[in-house]
C-alpha cells in the first residue's frame, strides 16, 4: 500500500486513551503519532500502550495548535461529530494523512477543525471513547485502501483467493510510448 498515515489527539488528558490510541496506531503500521496541547501524565501512558508504540512509531508533542507541523503533502482529517462532517463510510482517505481526535470531554478545538483538510465522523448513535473512535478509522483506512479479497454475496468468506498483484509499467515508459504515438500522428497528419 503506498503513502502513509499518523494519528493524534488533540487536549488529551487520560494517560489510558493516549496508551490504547496509540498501541492501536501502531498495531495498524502508523508511521507517527502525534499529540495537540495534551495535559495527560506521560510516565503513565505507558500502562495501555503494552507494545511500548513510542520505540517504535516516532511521536510528536505539540505545545500548541499553532506549533502542530505535518509531513510536506500529508492532509489533516479531523474525526469529529459535526454538521458538515462526511460520514467515514462515504469518505476516501488520502494517500497521505494525519488523523486528529478530539478530547475526552469535549471536541476539536474550532482552530484546528479550521486546519482540517477534511472532517469525517462515524455513523454512531452517540460519541464513543476517543481511542475506539481512533481504531475505527484506521481499519476504515486499512480494509479501503489495502488489497484485499472480495467478499462474497454469501455469508462467510472468500470464495475466491486474491488474484496476484500485476505490476504496470513504469510511468516513464508509458509516457514515452505516448509521446511516440503522438508524434506518428502529427506526421500522419502532415504528410496528407
Ligand atoms: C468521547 S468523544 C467527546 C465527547 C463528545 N463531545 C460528547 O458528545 O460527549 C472524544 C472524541 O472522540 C471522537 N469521536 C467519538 N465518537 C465519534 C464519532 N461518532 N465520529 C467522529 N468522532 C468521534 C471525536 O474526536 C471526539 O472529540
Amino acid at each position: 500500500m503506498r503513502g502513509y498515515f499518523g494519528i493524534g489527539a488533540e487536549r488529551i488528558s487520560k494517560q489510558m486513551n493516549v496508551g490504547s490510541l496509540f498501541r492501536t496506531a501502531h498495531a495498524f503500521g502508523a508511521g507517527f503519532v502525534f499529540t495537540v496541547a495534551a495535559s495527560y501524565a506521560r510516565d503513565e501512558g505507558e500502562i495501555a500502550d503494552t507494545s511500548r508504540s513510542t520505540a517504535s512509531v516516532p511521536q510528536y508533542d505539540y505545545e500548541t495548535v499553532q506549533d502542530l507541523r505535518l509531513p510536506v503533502g500529508c492532509g489533516l482529517i479531523g474525526i469529529e461529530i459535526t454538521e458538515d462532517a462526511v460520514e467515514l463510510p462515504s469518505f476516501r482517505h488520502p494517500r497521505c494523512a494525519a488523523y486528529v481526535l478530539g478530547q475526552e470531554r469535549g471536541s476539536l478545538s474550532p482552530e484546528l477543525v479550521e486546519l482540517c483538510d477534511h472532517v469525517v465522523k462515524i455513523p454512531t448513535k452517540f460519541a464513543v471513547n476517543l481511542a475506539i473512535a481512533g481504531a475505527i478509522v484506521m481499519y476504515d483506512r486499512l480494509i479501503s485502501t489495502g488489497r484485499f479479497a472480495a467478499r462474497p454475496l454469501v455469508p462467510g468468506g472468500p470464495s475466491e483467493p486474491l488474484p496476484p498483484h500485476v505490476f504496470g509499467e513504469p510511468l516513464w515508459r508509458a509516457k514515452q510510448r505516448e509521446a511516440s504515438a503522438a508524434r506518428a500522428s502529427k506526421n500522419d497528419r502532415e504528410e496528407r
